[in-house]
């Protein structure tokens, strides 16, 4: 289907500053266009009314875990250990194949609900959150947890997860990433051979890095190093590399991240809420490092909406620091734009509305009170939006959501069978 998107005010990014222009979009083969290629120009556009419509590129989340919206405010208010270690790992040793589907598909719901179009996953079930990606149309980066020893010995079932469903779903939509899942629970000699099959097969890379204290003091310990400089010293770390949390910052660390070209994906819910403190926003700034934004899981957030999360970066650090200046909403939007695209090696593609780039773009109403009057347009939609505003979501050019209605998903199956699965697993 090709559409015609009139009177809406789009977002546009050019490398200093975003702003706000009012003009017509064409979607056309998956991309939009502002001028139409010469070629298209005989066929016929539906038109799509889009006054008082603000319409920007759809969100990316570089950082959840799809399977654990089964787990939404099951484990709340316990210590980061007991947290994962006791009651988290224990339910997911128990469920079935199918909740990993279940679950991504509840997950895309709110993804699309509030927005998001692209997600980055760390999952534990072969194959299930790639079918959710591919039967709900949302963009996905996905990658089976890594761990053990050696990739080829203790690690080899798990990386042949990635192969067998890299092999059975991979698509320009959805591709697969080799994720290492901590260096608690991951060797550095796994690191370095998920690094060399990276390399080998275009693969980007993922894992979560120095999300605790306890964390950097067990690798300072075990190997009198920080998990960066063991990391780093595995090869893992380049320019197709994003690390999750990167809470826990000491010496060289924010400096390697940054001379490896690494982008780190922060998440201030899921880091509060574990009571892992805050990242350090204002030196990753200063070390010019890619800073994106990934909500975790909803076992530790307790939602995916990046509105939320937008609104949490864009307050939490002025508050730590007692600086209003850090974090402005510019910049926290970019997190979720720009600079994931960047991550995904995607910069001028995803992430941003201009010629040829991938049609993914989201629909707000500017007439929700929440968003009234419009000030400031841009940075409302980090302080003020809550992600209802969200009225219609349109991934690789197809409407997902359009005017509050899901197209891609029974709301009412997805609902039905994970109540069953949390009934009877959890
Ligand atoms: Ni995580």
């Amino acid at each position: 289907m090709n559409y015609k998107i009139t009177g809406g005010k789009i977002l546009k990014s050019d490398q200093d500053r975003l702003y706000i222009k009012e003009e017509t979009l064409y979607v056309t083969d998956g991309r939009v266009y502002e001028a139409l290629p010469e070629e298209k120009r005989k066929e016929s556009f539906e038109t799509v009314d889009a006054s008082d419509r603000l319409i920007m590129p759809g969100l990316i989340n570089l950082h959840t875990h799809a399977y654990m919206t089964l787990m939404r405010s099951y484990a709340d208010d316990v210590p980061f250990d007991e947290w994962l270690f006791q009651r988290i790992m224990p339910v997911e040793d128990r469920l079935p194949q199918e909740a990993g589907y279940w679950g991504s598909m509840l997950a895309a719901m709110e993804m699309i609900r509030t927005g998001t179009t692209t997600f980055m996953d760390m999952h534990m079930f072969r194959g299930q959150s790639a079918r959710a990606a591919e039967e709900t149309g949302l963009r996905a980066y996905i990658g089976r947890g890594l761990v053990g020893e050696d990739l080829y010995g203790d690690g080899l079932s798990r990386f042949e997860d990635v192969l067998k469903e890299q092999e059975a779903y991979e698509s320009d939509r959805v591709r697969f990433v080799l994720a290492p899942h901590a260096i608690y629970s991951a060797s550095p000699r796994l690191y370095a051979q998920a690094a060399e099959e990276a390399e080998k097969r275009g693969m980007l890379k993922t894992t979560h890095l120095s999300e605790s204290d306890n964390e950097v003091m067990n690798c300072l310990k075990q190997y009198g190093k920080t998990p960066v400089e063991v990391i780093c010293e595995t090869g893992f770390l380049d320019e197709k590399t994003s690390l999750a949390h990167c809470v826990k910052m000491r010496g060289m660390d924010l400096a390697i991240l940054a001379g490896a070209g690494s982008s780190i994906v922060t998440n201030p819910a899921s880091n509060a809420k574990l009571g892992n403190g805050l990242a350090p926003l204002k030196r990753f700034t200063e070390s010019g490092v890619n800073v994106c934004l990934g909500t975790d899981g909803t076992a530790s957030n307790n939602t995916l909406n990046l509105f939320r999360e937008m609104g949490l970066m864009g307050l939490l650090h002025k508050a730590a620091e007692e600086d209003p200046s850090l974090a402005p909403a510019e910049d926290v939007v970019r997190m979720v734009t720009t600079g994931p695209a960047r991550a995904l090696g995607l910069e001028n593609e995803l992430g941003v509305i201009r010629d040829g780039a991938m049609a993914d773009l989201v629909f707000i109403d500017l007439t929700e009170p929440s968003l009234f009057p419009g000030n400031n347009i841009i940075s409302s939609l980090c302080y003020c939006a809550n992600g209802a505003e969200v009225c219609s979501v349109m991934a690789d050019g197809k409407f997902l959501y359009r005017d509050h209605v899901y197209t891609t998903i029974d709301t009412e199956r997805v609902r039905h069978e994970v109540d069953r699965l949390v009934k009877e697993y959890l």
